[in-house]
């Protein structure tokens, strides 16, 4: 089956919060800190999809024609049966690509069980390779640590890895910050993507200091002789460049450019199992009722083909309109 919207867009990619918790106070997500919602906050308050659940979600997305699955956050990591998950989604019938999105904090310990689990893809977040840098940006001190669990993921021979950097006027944009990145993937066979911040419900006066366009470091990346790589079938948002002196590429993800939505692949679902068509969409629809049996599949595929006919062609960003989410740790990117 193949699934595409009214504007002619097909839909491969699938995007699974599994918890909206998270262990590190990035400042333009959570500045301070996940918000307990009771002295023994965390997953029982949240109440996120259970396995059978998940199974069930994956299950139904795989026979639409989704092949591609991305487990996020929040942060996946806080989440006890993360490889169990892993595990289940790997193993479901048309799914062919397993990618985890994480800060990279238990990485160390988990990259050979979630290798061993079918994951083939890891995007960590790293918005600096300077410790001081990192430290003020993601509330946590730990570069060293996150860079080992990258590297081990790289040894067990991972092909696809990348790094996430949001880009950050004044915190991490100036040349040493580009030059460290650069640097850091001449010999790894790694891709960092910038990504331009985004504006959510509660980043507002950060978004209006910090913000800055990739346009400047797009002329920088030229004028170093990097080149854009052609766009293939199925690329997600990042324009990709290349250099003929390094292993390593670099990417530019802008939200905020012309076109961004023109070939949007995927759809989102959050950790209570509630579909997200856009993430700077206004609504959302739970689709957790439909995910107790796997008899209630046909239910389940009919309902997600029916809202995605409302899907918009693009988002409202310029004008202004962001949607309702609030921080990305409720939906992961
Ligand atoms: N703007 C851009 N990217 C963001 N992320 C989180 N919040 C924002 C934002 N406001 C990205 C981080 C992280 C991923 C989960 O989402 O890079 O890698
Ligand atoms: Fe956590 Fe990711 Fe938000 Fe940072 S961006 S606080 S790592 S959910």
């Amino acid at each position: 089956m193949i699934t595409q919207d009214s504007h002619g867009r097909r839909f491969q990619y699938l995007r699974l919060s599994v918890t909206d918790v998270c262990n590190f106070r990035c400042v333009y997500c959570l500045p301070n800190g996940y918000p307990a919602l009771d002295s023994q906050a965390g997953l029982r308050a949240e109440n996120p999809l259970r396995l059978n659940e998940i199974g069930n979600l994956v299950a139904g997305f795989a026979d639409m024609g989704f092949w591609k699955v991305r487990l996020t956050g929040g942060e996946p990591s806080v989440r006890g049966d993360l490889v169990e998950i892993a595990r289940l989604v790997t193993a479901t019938s048309g799914i062919r690509q397993v990618a985890l999105s994480t800060n990279g904090y238990r990485l160390r310990s988990l990259a050979r069980p979630l290798v061993d689990a079918g994951v083939s893809a890891f995007n960590i977040s790293v918005d600096s390779l300077d410790p001081r840098a990192f430290h003020q940006i993601t509330g946590m001190d730990r570069l060293s640590e996150v860079l080992e669990g990258i590297q081990a993921v790289i040894d067990l021979g991972v092909k696809r890895v990348k790094l996430n950097a949001v880009l950050m006027r004044g915190l991490n944009d100036r040349p040493e910050d580009l030059a460290r990145f650069l640097d850091w993937v001449k010999a790894r066979p790694v891709s960092v993507r910038f990504i331009e911040l985004m504006r959510t419900g509660e980043n507002a006066d950060l978004f209006n200091r910090h913000h800055v366009s990739a346009g400047t470091l797009r002329l920088e990346l030229l004028r170093a002789g990097w080149f854009p790589e052609a766009r293939r079938d199925g690329d997600g948002p990042a324009v990709e460049f290349s250099h003929s002196d390094s292993l390593g590429k670099i990417g530019i993800i802008a939200p905020y450019s012309e076109g961004f939505c023109g070939n949007c692949n995927r759809l989102r679902i959050n950790s209570r199992g509630a579909l997200r068509l856009c993430l700077f969409g206004t609504g959302e629809q739970s689709l957790r009722s439909l995910l107790q049996s796997p008899s209630q599949k046909d239910e389940l595929i009919q309902t997600v083909q029916n809202l995605l006919s409302e899907k918009a062609p693009t988002h409202f960003l310029k004008e202004g309109n962001y949607g309702i989410t609030q921080n990305l740790s409720a939906i992961g990117g």
